[in-house]
């Protein structure tokens, strides 16, 4: 086998980088290929568990990270559960109000234009991925758990913009992680990189509300996001 493996580019949402070869990560743009070394990480880590994503939008992500690990996590990587109000965003309230970037609305895409995308890209698998609406205060608290049988989170992708959205998908994913689950929060340099707003105000006030819970840098990606590492 050749090494290290090489895959050719499917189109634009293949999470591999345009002209340059593993291990260099790095698209036309600067944006590392995030997914595909956060899969390599969850294989490496040989636990089975699932792919939670927190904010699907258009399904482009959804894309990318299926792709990046069927290939690198295949065996390690049960189901793919992707949670949006397939409605786009809520109500702007409190920190998050005023904001420059965000509105009522924004990013809305129906699930039947979810699954479309997915299928149009080759990743749609109804046995093993799975579309979950409603907007996340009613959507998480109604979610059956039974439905992750008894495995835990490999890997949560929180990309919801907002402060309000973050804290309701903070706490309720907290029992489903485990020692090495990678969080992967898509806005952490949004509102100016502030800690008082969106995700990052979600998650300091989260990490303070568990004491157990710790978050090591594990990437950078884009000049948006950053993916760690949980202890807990
Ligand atoms: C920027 S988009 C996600 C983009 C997608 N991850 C990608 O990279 O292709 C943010 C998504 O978060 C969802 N969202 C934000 N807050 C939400 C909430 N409270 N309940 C449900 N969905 C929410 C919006 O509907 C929107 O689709």
């Amino acid at each position: 086998m050749q090494w290290p493996p090489r895959h050719p580019r499917i189109d634009e949402l293949d999470p591999l980088p345009y002209g340059t070869d593993w291990p260099d990560l790095r698209c036309i743009s600067g944006r590392i290929d995030v997914h595909s070394l956060v899969a390599f990480f969850a294989g490496e880590q040989r636990v089975r568990g699932h792919y939670l994503e927190f904010g699907v939008g258009a399904g482009r992500s959804a894309v990318a990270a299926i792709r990046a690990h069927r290939r690198h996590n295949a065996d390690g990587l049960a189901r793919w559960f992707l949670f949006d109000s397939f409605e786009g965003l809520p109500a702007l309230e409190g920190p998050d109000a005023g904001s420059r970037n965000f509105h009522q609305g924004q990013f809305a895409f129906s699930t039947e234009q979810v699954q479309t995308t997915l299928e149009q890209h080759g990743v749609w698998d109804p046995e093993r991925v799975a579309l979950v609406p409603g907007f996340f205060d009613r959507s998480l608290p109604a979610f059956d758990v039974a439905r992750f049988e008894g495995l835990t989170a490999s890997v949560v992708h929180v990309d919801v913009d907002l402060h309000s959205s973050a804290r309701t998908v903070l706490e309720w994913v907290t029992p489903h992680l485990h020692q090495g689950t990678v969080m992967l929060f898509d806005d952490w340099n949004m509102f100016d990189a502030s800690w008082q707003h969106g995700e990052r105000a979600a998650a300091r006030e989260w990490l303070a509300a568990h004491a157990g819970i710790n978050l090591e840098s594990f990437a950078r990606y884009g000049f948006h996001g950053e993916a760690f590492v949980v202890h807990c």
